[in-house]
């Protein structure tokens, strides 16, 4: 794909995925918060996401939301696997869509790295001192091969096959409900060495069945859960994937895994790939790609120039102009920052008045933008007499 040219900042322009008309290129990306109770969305999420839309974002993702109860990756992670979960999402999808954004949901399974604490707990697995001080009870994780994170995780249980056919049809009731939410976009979790990362990547993938040894079978069960999502969820609403598209440098699962991947995925019905990395541990003496300004777009450049899929870019991306310059290079077609998002929730309209001068109040809420652009010409330096 060449390189754009257009008059106007091409992140302030819309963008069509399917039906959706996404109203501009900046994208919250997912982040878990940890607060949620037995999954339920609350004021918190409603508040902590309303945010992003008064700011100007013209996609939120909600954070990680487990299709299974057991795919949590902690007690405070947000779920979807009872159909009671979905009036709390559904008031933060029509908060978001009065205010001008659309919604996302990732769906996800945390696998291998289900039932940890919190990270300001310290991140590692539950054990007892949680249950006694915090009600935290810890439960069996998952994945692919009785392979765990790392010395200190419990080995999780492998997945056998009837195990996978629940699991596919949890994706799918999961997609259901985020549907009947309002959500406008899905994104699958198979990054961060969750679930569906561990059958993918060969360092944590060891099964000598159909979904294990060769790339064909390790991403058997990842495809077949796009699949049966993309085949429920409404056929006008995008679906995305979000991959870890290098487990580290030269080692485990490549680029040109990636590259394959999303090929499938797109055969499938796919839109567009979210370019993550890293998630599984590496073997002594590897490391992971280093975490510079904009790391991750080469991965999105390559899947995007060789397979023509869209992609979005993530990871340390954070001034307006060089967003932009991701764009107008054709290395991406979306935007996604996290972090920075958490520092200024109005990062989109402040990148639009950056990027656009005064036509970028438009991105603002009314009732801001009205007392904000009048002190703005009072703020302005005037001609002296
Ligand atoms: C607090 C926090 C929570 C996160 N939770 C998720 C998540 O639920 N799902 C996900 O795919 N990535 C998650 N991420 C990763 C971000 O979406 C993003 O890919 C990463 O932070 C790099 O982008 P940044 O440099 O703009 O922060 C999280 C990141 C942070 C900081």
């Amino acid at each position: 794909m060449e390189p754009r040219s257009t008059n106007g900042p091409l992140l302030f322009e819309p963008f069509v995925l399917r039906n959706l008309v996404l109203p501009n290129r900046v994208v919250v990306s997912p982040m878990s918060t940890y607060g949620a109770q037995e999954g339920y969305a609350d004021d918190f999420h409603l508040v902590h996401l309303g945010r992003f839309a008064l700011g100007g974002a013209g996609l939120v993702m909600m954070e990680a939301t487990a299709v299974q109860r057991h795919g949590r990756g902690t007690d405070g992670c947000l779920g979807i696997w009872l159909d009671g979960h979905v009036q709390g999402l559904r008031r933060i999808t029509t908060f978001l869509h009065r205010h001008g954004s659309k919604a996302g949901l990732q769906l996800g399974h945390s696998g291998p790295k289900a039932s940890t604490q919190r990270p300001w707990h310290g991140g590692g697995p539950l054990g007892v001192e949680d249950a006694v001080r915090r009600r935290e009870y810890a439960w069996e994780p998952l994945s692919a091969s009785a392979t765990p994170v790392d010395e200190a995780s419990p080995t999780p249980r492998p997945l056998d096959e009837a195990g996978m056919d629940i699991l596919v049809e949890d994706w799918c009731v999961a997609a259901r409900r985020a549907a009947e939410a309002g959500f406008d976009v899905l994104e699958l979790h198979f990054a961060h060495g969750y679930l569906l990362h561990a059958f993918l990547s060969p360092l944590t993938n060891q099964r000598g069945d159909d979904y294990g040894g060769p790339l064909e079978n390790r991403m058997r069960l990842p495809l077949r859960i796009a699949r049966a999502v993309r085949e429920v969820f409404p056929e006008d609403r995008p679906v995305l994937v979000r991959i870890s598209a290098v487990d580290g440098m030269d080692i485990g699962w490549s680029i040109d895994d990636s590259v394959e991947l999303a090929r499938r995925l797109a055969a499938i019905g796919i839109d567009a790939i979210t370019c993550s990395s890293g998630g599984v541990k590496l073997p002594k003496g590897h490391v992971l790609v280093s975490r510079d300004p904009g790391f991750q777009i080469p991965f999105a450049e390559r899947i995007r120039r060789e397979t023509g899929v869209p992609t979005v870019a993530v990871g340390m991306i954070r001034s307006a102009e060089q967003a932009e310059g991701i764009l107008r290079e054709g290395r991406a077609d979306l935007i996604a920052l996290a972090r920075e998002m958490l520092f200024n929730p109005n990062w989109a309209g402040q990148a639009a008045l950056e990027l656009e001068g005064s036509r970028g109040w438009r991105w603002w809420p009314e009732t801001f933008r009205w007392w904000l652009e009048r002190r703005a010409r009072q703020l302005a330096p005037r001609p002296r007499p």
